[in-house]
């Protein structure tokens, strides 16, 4: 193990036990702060908030919430595919990969593939990409239930992750990068997203990602405007968020949440929309936000993609497709790559 160190001086290695360790870089690159990035996005005509900040401990139970919701398609629809995976999966991977995933998780999704190497391997790896500290939290519950179990989890972002994986090991990685967190990428961010992946994989390393397909317009919008208004408390959440955070002075009865498709872009655009003339003091951001009567704060995009589409930027990016699953309806999809 100590090789392993002296590649990967940046990092950290903390191991907690036989089962589990993690790494961390001793300095992150130079990333703006919460307050700078908030005052830079909100000072300009056309305002915005990076969906990135959506998750505190209050919006990531509210999104944990979304996903059950009966409106919100994505995450049960996902959960369906990868549950036929079960058979088909075998076919690509051996017992000579790990598991790693962009994004932690302790959810069902990374049970079901656990449970697909727990069918093919005596020891699985599996290797958490989180810029957060949660990723040590979730890891603990899966270890609970897979005692053939092992995790390094990498705290940093996905890209520094990858880089980190590339001169880690020569074991194989099955990546993954599933719910269509892909979506939230404008196409340009989206492509240079893929070529870092593209370029930190190994030869023989596959990627997983899950996309959600372009479909009626009411099914979209009901999902991202559900009548138990989840999705409305956690689009107005980051505003508490920054209240609490930046000390601020937003009242949230001064906002409602607003989604809309739009077809041309191909994406739920999500928006607070201030309901009055209005004047808010972000103190650390050193900002005096004025809002009109209407106007409206940028906070997410959701893309949602065509077939042909998918094919034409994983095939563009370099990377050659093993195959894509999807479910009866054709809502979402599954697709598995290799680098080559
Ligand atoms: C986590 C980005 C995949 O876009 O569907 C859910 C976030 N926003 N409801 C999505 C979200 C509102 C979600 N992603």
């Amino acid at each position: 193990m100590s090789d392993t160190v002296q590649k990967n001086l940046n990092y950290k290695k903390y191991v907690i036990d036989s089962r589990l360790q993690y790494f961390k870089p001793h300095s992150t690159k130079i990333e703006k702060s919460f307050a700078e990035d908030i005052s830079s996005s909100l000072i300009d005509d056309s305002k915005f908030i990076n969906p990135k900040y959506f998750y505190d401990k209050k919006g990531s139970e509210l999104f944990e919430k979304i996903c059950t919701l009966p409106e919100y398609y994505p995450t049960r629809t996902e959960i369906s595919i990868l549950k036929n995976l079960q058979d088909e999966l075998p076919n690509y991977i051996d017992h000579t990969f790990r598991l790693v995933e962009l994004g932690s998780g302790a959810s069902i999704k990374t049970r079901l593939l656990l449970d697909i190497f727990t069918s093919i391997q005596k020891k699985i790896e599996y290797f958490p990409i989180d810029i957060s500290e949660i990723l040590t939290e979730s890891s603990e519950l899966l270890l609970k239930d897979y005692d053939n179990l092992h995790i390094t989890g990498i705290i940093d972002t996905y890209e520094g992750g990858l880089e980190f994986l590339k001169t880690y090991d020569d074991k194989k990685n099955l990546i993954i990068f599933l719910g269509s967190s892909f979506g939230n990428f404008t196409p340009k961010d989206g492509h240079r997203f893929l070529q870092k992946i593209h370029s930190t994989m190994k030869s023989d390393d596959l990627f997983l990602i899950g996309l959600d397909l372009v479909k009626d317009k009411e099914i979209l919008e009901s999902a991202y405007d559900d009548s138990q208004g989840i999705t409305a408390k956690f689009n107005l959440n980051v505003l508490s968020r920054i209240n609490d955070e930046l000390d601020a002075d937003f009242d949230l009865d001064n906002f409602s949440h607003h989604a809309v498709y739009n077809d041309k872009d191909q994406r739920i655009e999500m928006y607070l929309q201030s309901l009055v003339n209005q004047s808010v003091i972000i103190s650390k951001s050193n900002l005096t936000l004025h809002l009109e009567k209407d106007e409206l704060i940028h906070t997410e995009y959701s893309h949602k993609y065509r077939l042909t589409q998918i094919q034409d930027f994983l095939t563009k990016t370099g990377f050659k497709i093993k195959h894509t699953w999807l479910d009866d309806k054709k809502h979402f999809s599954l697709t598995l790559v290799s680098k080559n």
